[in-house]
């Protein structure tokens, strides 16, 4: 825990208009700043900041606070991860009260399994970069796919080599535990890599560390599947998580909706065309888990699931869900055989927007419409809907 010292000292050092500035365009006016609220839509600046106080405040929308509320309502933090990102901004050494005995170990193994996912990120992203192999396979894949540097960047992709033990090797040899390798499922019982030839997506928690990967085959094996996952481990637990939100948070804010895709693929293609506020259940149905992180930044859902069958079903089992957690929440289905990736290269970003407006349908419209077309003519369930 962090002592009340260094929290006294955070709160001390914490500027209300230093931590803002980073997140909005704050200008002069008097003895305040004023600019566009971060927390609602507006044309004219209605959002003060006011350094002799320490303190914010919308005029427009109401919302107002302190350095830390800021952080914790605009990143969607914990307090302790605020103070954490504020003691760190501030160079200000964390003190921590001791924890008993068994969570100080749980925390320190908790810890090393971070810091182990970003060795083996960076080593996947070292592989994809910059040896031949990785250039020739993952590079040129991604390359194909139409994925720029920037994006490969943004959602630190890499590549598994075909070589079977790289990763646990080198991880070993830089001093990390083989016994927690195997915890993440990074290394298997025989001591050989989980992940190989595969180009690899880290999966990310709210504040950007890696929990987990999940790698992709690039040749078309039916044999193995397209994708493979890390296991569950003390930082993972996949009903919890949203693939690309870390990324998404701001956008979502900003736009007020959270548009949700399948696949990973999806979300880094609809971010690359500007469309950010994009996250991905990831092959899982929606859990109520993930509905309550979505709820932190907007409480307005956009389904886009592919046409096909599977995806209806799976888009329904969702949004009861997410009616349960009182979103709003609209489906919008794709063309038969299109997912959002290949439906925005297909027509772009401005039709892929419209169609996104002129084709969302409200969820219970739509599930009626489904289940009376599923009925069909039999006069007993069709009875059920008069
Ligand atoms: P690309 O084929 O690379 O464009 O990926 P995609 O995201 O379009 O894949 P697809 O529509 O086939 O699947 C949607 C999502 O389901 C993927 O992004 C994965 O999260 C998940 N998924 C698909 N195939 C598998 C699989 O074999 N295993 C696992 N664990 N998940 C899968
Ligand atoms: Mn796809």
């Amino acid at each position: 825990m962090i002592s009340q010292q260094t929290i006294d000292a955070i709160f001390q050092a914490a500027h209300v208009e230093d931590i803002i500035e980073e997140f909005v365009h704050l200008t002069k006016r008097g003895v305040n700043l004023k600019g566009l609220c971060p927390f609602h839509d507006e044309k004219t600046p209605s959002f003060t900041v006011s350094p002799a106080r320490n303190i914010y405040k919308c005029f427009g929308c109401g919302k107002g606070g302190n350095a830390v509320t800021f952080l914790m309502e605009h990143e969607g933090l914990s307090y302790p991860e605020t103070l954490r990102y504020l003691a760190n901004k501030y160079n200000i050494p964390i003190e921590e009260t001791a924890l008993p005995e068994e969570y100080e170990f749980e925390k320190q193994e908790r810890d090393s399994l971070y810091l182990i996912n970003a060795f083996a990120r960076d080593f996947y992203g070292k592989q994809l970069f910059e040896t031949d192999l990785g250039k020739s396979i993952g590079l040129s894949y991604f390359k194909e796919r139409g994925l720029l540097r920037k994006t490969l960047d943004s959602f630190e992709l890499g590549f598994a080599s075909t070589n079977r033990d790289e990763l646990t090797k080198t991880a070993i040899q830089a001093g990390y535990n083989i016994d927690l390798l195997r915890k993440l499922g990074l290394t298997n019982d025989h001591d050989r890599d989980f992940f190989f030839n595969r180009v690899m997506f880290p999966i990310h928690n709210l504040s950007g560390k890696v929990v987990a990967f999940a790698g992709r085959h690039l040749i078309n094996d039916k044999k193995s599947p397209k994708y493979i996952n890390s296991k569950e481990s003390d930082i993972y637990h996949k009903s919890k998580v949203l693939y690309g939100l870390h990324l998404a948070k701001q956008a979502i804010r900003k736009e007020d909706y959270c548009l949700l895709v399948e696949g990973y693929t999806d979300v880094l293609s609809l971010h690359q065309s500007g469309i950010e506020n994009v996250v991905a259940s990831s092959g899982t149905a929606l859990t109520v888990e993930q509905i309550k992180l979505i709820k932190r930044y907007t409480r307005q859902i956009k389904i886009l699931y592919d046409g096909a069958a599977a995806g209806t079903k799976a888009a329904l089992r969702g949004i009861d869900l997410v009616l349960e957690q009182d979103m709003n929440v609209e489906l919008v289905l794709l063309p038969a055989s299109e997912d959002p990736d290949s439906y925005i290269k297909k027509v772009g970003v401005t039709s892929f927007r419209d169609y996104l407006d002129q084709e969302a349908k409200d969820f219970i419209l739509f599930k009626t419409n489904l289940i009376l077309k599923e009925a069909g003519n039999d006069p007993v369930k069709k009875s059920c809907f008069n």
